[in-house]
C-alpha cells in the first residue's frame, strides 16, 4: 500500500516530537520542518530545517507533495510575545500565512492547524469556553493565533481554495519533551527544578487555574481528525481544572519534595483562570483517556531517565 505524505511544521518541539513517535510509520510517510534540529532521530522521518517564514516554502511543499499538513510551529510562548509582539506576529501570523497559501498551491488536501485554547477567550471566571464563544485573547500571542485562525475561517467560508481547513484549539499541554527551561509548561519546569531539588517559583499565589492534558491524549485526537472528513474548529481539553498550588503539590508528593514555593508577581499576559469544554471533540468520538495523576507520574518518570 502506497503511504499518505504528512508533513509536520514545527515537528521537533514539544508536541511535534510526540506526534511523529506516535504516528504510523507503515501508514504515513513524514516529513518535519522546523528550525531547530529533532529531539529523536527517527530514521524514517525527513527533516528539512527552513522556517515557516521562508520565501522556499512553496517550492519545498511542491517537491514533498504532502497530502496532509499538521502545522505546529510556533513561537509558542505567551510572555515572549508580551516582549516582543513583531517577532510573535511574524512567526504565528505572517509565517501561517505563508505556509497555508503555498500549501493552496500544491495537492494539500487537509491543514490541520495548532491554535490555542487557553489564549484565546480571555477571562471570565467560572465559565466553561465553547469553540462558538466570543474571543477576547489577552496576549499578542492569543492575537496572532486568534488572527491566523480568522484567515483560515475566511478562506475556507469563500471555499477558494479545495484543501479541508481544522483549527485545534488545545488547553495546557503537559507530558515528556516538553521544555523544563522554558517559560510555559508548569509540570516539567516544576517537577525537573524538583528532581535537583531547586526553589520552585509561583507566578501569582498559588490559586490560578488551568486545564491540563496529557500529550497523548492530544495526539488521540490528531489522529482521529487526521483523513476525517470533518471540519472547523475543535477544543481539546481534559474538562478539569487544577489550581498551580495543586500541581505543585502533586508533583511534590510524586517526588517527595519537601521545599514550600516561592510565590512571584505574576507575569504579563497570564490569565488567571480558563475552563475548556471538551463536548464538540467528545462528540466525533475522542475522550482523554490519562487522568491527571496518571500523566503526572508519566512525566516525571520521563525526567527521571532523561
Ligand atoms: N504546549 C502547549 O501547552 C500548547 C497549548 C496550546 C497550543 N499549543 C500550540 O501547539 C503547537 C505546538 O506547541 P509546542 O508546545 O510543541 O511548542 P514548541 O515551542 O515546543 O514547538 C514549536 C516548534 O516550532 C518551531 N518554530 C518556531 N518558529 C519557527 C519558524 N519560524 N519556522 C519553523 N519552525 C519554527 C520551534 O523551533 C519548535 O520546535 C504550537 O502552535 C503552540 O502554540 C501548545
Amino acid at each position: 500500500m502506497k503511504k499518505e505524505k504528512i508533513l509536520i511544521t514545527g515537528g521537533s518541539g514539544f508536541v511535534g516530537t510526540n506526534l511523529i513517535d506516535k504516528l504510523p510509520k507503515d501508514i504515513y510517510e513524514i516529513f518535519s520542518i522546523d528550525i531547530e534540529k529533532p529531539k529523536i532521530n527517527f530514521d524514517v522521518v525527513k527533516y528539512e530545517k527552513i522556517d515557516i517564514r521562508s520565501k522556499h516554502i512553496g517550492s519545498l511543499i511542491k517537491d514533498i507533495d504532502p497530502k496532509i499538513i499538521l502545522h505546529l510551529a510556533a513561537q509558542s510562548s505567551v510572555s515572549v510575545s508580551s516582549k516582543n509582539p513583531v517577532l510573535d506576529n511574524d512567526v504565528n501570523l505572517s509565517g501561517s500565512l505563508n505556509l497555508f497559501l503555498s500549501s493552496t498551491k500544491s495537492n494539500v488536501e487537509q491543514f490541520i492547524s495548532f491554535s490555542t485554547g487557553g489564549a484565546i477567550y480571555g477571562e471570565e471566571l467560572g465559565k466553561n469556553f465553547k469553540e462558538s464563544d466570543d474571543t477576547k485573547p489577552l496576549s499578542p500571542y492569543g492575537i496572532s493565533k486568534l488572527n491566523f485562525e480568522n484567515y483560515l475561517n475566511y478562506f475556507s467560508a469563500i471555499k477558494k481554495f479545495k484543501c479541508k481547513t481544522i483549527i485545534i484549539r488545545p488547553s495546557n499541554i503537559y507530558g515528556p519533551w516538553q521544555n523544563p527551561h522554558g517559560e510555559a509548561g508548569v509540570v516539567s519546569i516544576f517537577a525537573e527544578k524538583m528532581l535537583k531539588n531547586e526553589n520552585v517559583s509561583i507566578f501569582g499565589n498559588g490559586d490560578e487555574y488551568r486545564d491540563y492534558i496529557y500529550v497523548d491524549d492530544v495526539i488521540d485526537f490528531v489522529l482521529k481528525i487526521i483523513n476525517s472528513k470533518e471540519i472547523g474548529t475543535f477544543n481539546i481539553s481534559s474538562g478539569e481544572i487544577t489550581k498551580t498550588i495543586e500541581i505543585f503539590d502533586y508533583i511534590s508528593n510524586i517526588i517527595g519534595y519537601k521545599k514550600p514555593p516561592i510565590f512571584l508577581e505574576k507575569r504579563e499576559g497570564d490569565i488567571f483562570g480558563i475552563e475548556i469544554d471538551n463536548s464538540k471533540s467528545r462528540s466525533i468520538g475522542w475522550s482523554p483517556n490519562y487522568n491527571l495523576k496518571a500523566g503526572l507520574e508519566s512525566t516525571v518518570s520521563f525526567l527521571k531517565d532523561s
